[in-house]
């Protein structure tokens, strides 16, 4: 029988549950896609365990019955502020007496590099080795069969809250799923939309969410630095309820419908400067606005309408999206990485559909931007092949490099088993002899 891999986002606007089969083990085809809308969940964390279990499993019955596939596991994106990272190094002596580096020597010192303390009310969701140094050589990708006397890796290690973990996993298993594995929703946006190359050269991805924006900078092939940003597409929407005291549902519309995160239209045609400023003069009035240019609109007062400008709307985009783009430049900043990023940024989640973001950050960042369409899928794809799905598809492809048998994957999970899903698995093949495929996996 074919291996089936499904994915659930939980995120803060919708839940999403896609089930794909694996062909050759290369490829993904969909077989059924799932959503609803979300509940119980603030800011990308689980703050009601039944409101989010019940949106959970209400998704996974319609992917069920679109996919004909009965779902009893899955891949699941974790987000949220909780989340932290940081880049932690591990050293070894080589123990072989000939100083040829093995597998056991690698999985040594991805222990020493976890060795980093850790607060109790933290958990560790990935260590990820990005390069390894032998002797003081710098860069080194897979180090085994080399020789050395000194082996060192640099890891980066994703931790979030327990409590928050432990609240997603207990929604995700009340709607009757075991979990496959937790991914950080960025990493696995990062596998939808980024390609190993912008990973070499350098970029940020920065996916754009209901209510949070998650960053992610990839340098040398792996990732350096991730952040969340406490600002989303709903701020977008309530800066427009709240400027031009409209019913919510009509501010959401309106951005989605004539939004843009650049305003540039003229706010009314310039007055005719050799005329006097006489306001008892007729002519040397403001000129009427262009009536395309006005929207027509519902107020908080019931039955009362306005004429709403097309160059205040976008005004209060712009404003907000300025405030986005600043923040990301801080974050930029704080990783390190600022400027050395060739690849510039990708933006990906609904919010990245707000037309001409992209132009906007480009023009304040002076990077390369691109807006990043969700790749490698085949079957129903169309269905998610857009911005707010990169979490989605890149959870299954996520599922597809590191759900084999044999993945080496888990086995940093283990010193954490914590008892649910396949995380923890008594039985598996030892450590080192998993762990040079799952190096391949991460390392170009
Ligand atoms: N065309 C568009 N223009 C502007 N904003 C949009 C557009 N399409 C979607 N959005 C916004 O994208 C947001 C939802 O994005 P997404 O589906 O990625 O969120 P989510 O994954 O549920 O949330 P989070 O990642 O924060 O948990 C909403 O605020 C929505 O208004
Ligand atoms: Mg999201």
């Amino acid at each position: 029988m074919r291996r089936t891999v499904v994915s659930i986002e939980v995120g803060t606007t919708k839940v999403c549950t896609v089930v794909a089969q694996v062909h050759n083990e290369r490829s993904l085809n969909v077989l059924g896609v799932g959503m609803t809308q979300s509940k119980g969940i603030d800011r990308g964390v689980v703050v009601n365990i039944e409101e989010a279990a019940s949106a959970i499993a209400t998704s996974v019955e319609k992917a069920e019955r679109a996919s004909g596939y009965r779902i009893d596991t899955a891949y699941v994106g974790v987000a949220g502020q909780h989340i932290a990272s940081l880049n932690s190094r591990g050293v070894v002596a080589v123990s072989n007496p000939d100083h040829e580096i093995t597998p056991h020597d690698v999985a040594r010192a991805v222990e020493a590099a976890q060795a980093v303390a850790i607060p109790t009310q933290r958990e560790v969701v990935h260590i990820i080795p990005r390069a390894y140094i032998v002797d003081g050589t710098e860069g080194i990708r897979d180090p085994v069969g080399m020789s050395g006397f000194r082996l060192e890796v640099e890891t980066h290690i994703v931790t979030g809250e327990v409590m928050a973990i432990q609240n997603l996993i207990k929604s995700v298993q009340r709607a009757g799923i075991e979990i496959d594995d937790l991914i950080l929703q960025p990493l696995a946006a990062g596998e939808a939309v980024l390609s190993d190359e912008d990973k070499d050269r350098g970029v940020v991805l920065v996916d754009i969410g209901g209510s949070t924006t998650d960053v992610a900078v990839f340098v040398q092939g792996g990732i350096w630095h991730t952040s969340v940003i406490p600002i989303g597409g709903s701020h977008f929407t309530s800066d427009l309820v709240y400027v031009l005291h409209t019913p919510h549902n009509t501010a959401e519309y309106l951005k989605l419908k004539y939004g843009e995160a650049m305003q540039d239209v003229p706010a009314l045609p310039p007055r005719d400067p050799d005329h006097p400023d006489d306001p008892d003069d007729p002519d040397s009035a403001l000129p009427e606005a262009n009536p395309d240019d006005l929207i027509d609109a519902d107020t908080l007062v019931v039955g009362e309408r306005q004429k709403i400008h097309r160059a205040l709307l976008n005004e209060i985009l712009q404003a907000r999206a300025e405030q986005l783009v600043e923040m990301i430049y801080n974050e930029l900043q704080r990783s390190g990485y600022d400027g050395m990023l060739q690849s510039g940024i990708v933006l990906t989640g609904g919010g990245a559909q707000l037309p001409r973001l992209d132009e906007l950050m480009r023009e304040m960042l002076g990077v390369p931007v691109r807006v990043g369409r969700p790749r490698g899928l085949g079957g129903l794809a169309e269905a998610i092949d857009t911005p707010p799905y990169a979490t989605s598809v890149g959870l299954l492809l996520w599922g597809l490099r590191h759900g084999q048998a044999d993945d080496p994957y888990y086995a940093y999970h283990q010193p954490y088993g914590n008892g649910y899903g396949s995380y923890g698995n008594e039985g598996r093949v030892p450590i080192y002899e998993r762990l040079k495929n799952w190096m391949r996996t991460f390392l170009p």
